[in-house]
């Protein structure tokens, strides 16, 4: 039986981590504690749960500012609240940002994952109450032709740096699992989009463009394929799991919503314009077809059938509607975009893409 009572959350200030920290208090019967462990890089801002904070701080939720390549930092957060789950959802997480700089997503995605795993080793060696549960992507997958659907047998073949750390931190998480006997399980997720997505990804780049009316930087042809989840959706898959599944045991978490780049920016486009009070086709003269990424997966497609049939997992949110939820967020969080769009990521996009 899993303890579940002190929860330590890797990458808590990021997209999906805060996100699921505000779901994890706001909707489920959690009663616990959850401290989250974060680095505060330029992905990380500790004010996306502001929230949280005003309600639970100091007696349900705790921030630690730490580094999980830090052996220390991870030793004594473990040690002060009697840590008995780790979820780890703490990465580079931006497959451009690997291509052009490699060294970091080894670092932090396979070093510092492994650190976690000692941490939790000798913390914890020989309990069964215990859990590390390990947040991945479908990108170890590799890319799909037209059709076929990535499953948990599927065998990895990962082909970006960021995809190839990941799929390192994986490996090391199950021979943790089979050579140590330490309770572990894993999700990989399609892409997610939401309220306080750091706006380098593809639908916060383009609803972020589309208001300032900057040009919308299409990938090569536009055709590449992603299956999109809203990010609440996955993290009540994560919740699930961390519950009800099984030791050792690998889940695929899709959106079953397959959109080719260039429609999906379509319909932003569209949608931005009805809020905007424009007409229809008044954004797409926005659209620049630019250089395509090196390596660029060409379509992923998860099947997600062990997670629905063996926990019950579905879906709240149609795309629809959680584009709208999302479109809506971005318009009226004018003072997070420009805190997070300034400092390190400012000198980033202005080195990398001549600002953007
Ligand atoms: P993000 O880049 O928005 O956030 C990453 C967080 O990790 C930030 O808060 C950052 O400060 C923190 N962090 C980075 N290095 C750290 C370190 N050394 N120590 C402590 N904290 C550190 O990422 P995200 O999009 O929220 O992704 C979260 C996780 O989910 C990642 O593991 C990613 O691989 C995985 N994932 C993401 C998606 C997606 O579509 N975004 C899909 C599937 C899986
Ligand atoms: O599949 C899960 C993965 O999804 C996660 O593991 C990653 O952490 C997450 O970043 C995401 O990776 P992608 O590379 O698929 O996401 P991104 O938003 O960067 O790009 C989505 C698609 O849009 C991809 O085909 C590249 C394209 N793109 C992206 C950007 C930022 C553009 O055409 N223009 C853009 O400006």
């Amino acid at each position: 039986m899993r303890k579940l009572e002190n929860i330590l959350v890797t990458g808590g200030a990021g997209f999906i981590g805060s996100n699921f920290i505000r779901y994890v208090f706001n909707n489920t019967d959690f009663k616990g504690k959850l401290i989250n462990f974060d680095k505060l890089t330029y992905a990380g801002n500790a004010e996306s749960l502001a929230d949280i904070d005003k309600a639970f701080g100091g007696s349900r939720y705790f921030f630690v500012h730490g580094d999980i390549c830090i052996k220390d930092d991870v030793d004594a957060a473990l040690k002060k609240y009697d840590i008995d789950t780790i979820i780890h959802f703490a990465a580079e997480s931006h497959v451009d940002r690997s291509i052009h700089g490699p060294a970091e997503f080894m670092n932090t995605n396979i070093m510092g994952t492994f650190n976690l795993l000692e941490s939790a080793r000798s913390a914890w060696s020989g309990r069964s109450d215990v859990l590390f549960h390990h947040v991945s992507t479908d990108e170890v997958y590799g890319s799909l032709g037209d059709t076929g659907y990535f499953f948990e047998t599927t065998p990895y073949n990962p082909r970006s740096p960021y995809s190839a750390s990941k799929a390192s931190s994986d490996h090391i998480v199950m021979a943790y699992n089979h050579t140590y006997g330490l309770p572990v399980t894993m999700t990989n997720c399609s892409n997610n989009y939401g309220p306080y997505q750091f706006p380098e990804k593809l639908i916060p780049v383009m609803i972020m463009n589309i208001k300032d009316g900057k040009k919308l930087p299409v990938y090569g042809d536009g055709k590449n394929i992603r299956d999109w989840l809203y990010v609440d959706d996955h993290n009540s898959a994560v919740w699930a799991v961390v519950n009800k599944g099984r030791n050792g045991e690998t889940y695929n978490i899709g959106g079953e919503n397959e959109w080719e780049n260039i429609k999906l920016v379509n319909v932003l486009c569209e949608k931005m314009a009805a809020r905007l009070g424009k007409e229809k086709d008044h954004f797409k003269s926005l659209i620049d077809y630019v250089k395509d990424r090196p390596g660029h997966d060409r379509r992923y497609a998860i099947n997600c059938d062990k997670l629905k049939k063996e926990l019950g997992w579905k879906q709240a949110f149609d795309f629809d509607r959680g584009l709208d939820l999302t479109i809506d967020w971005f318009l009226s969080n004018d003072q997070w975009i420009s805190r997070v769009r300034s400092g390190e990521y400012r000198k980033w996009i202005e080195k990398n893409y001549g600002g953007r």
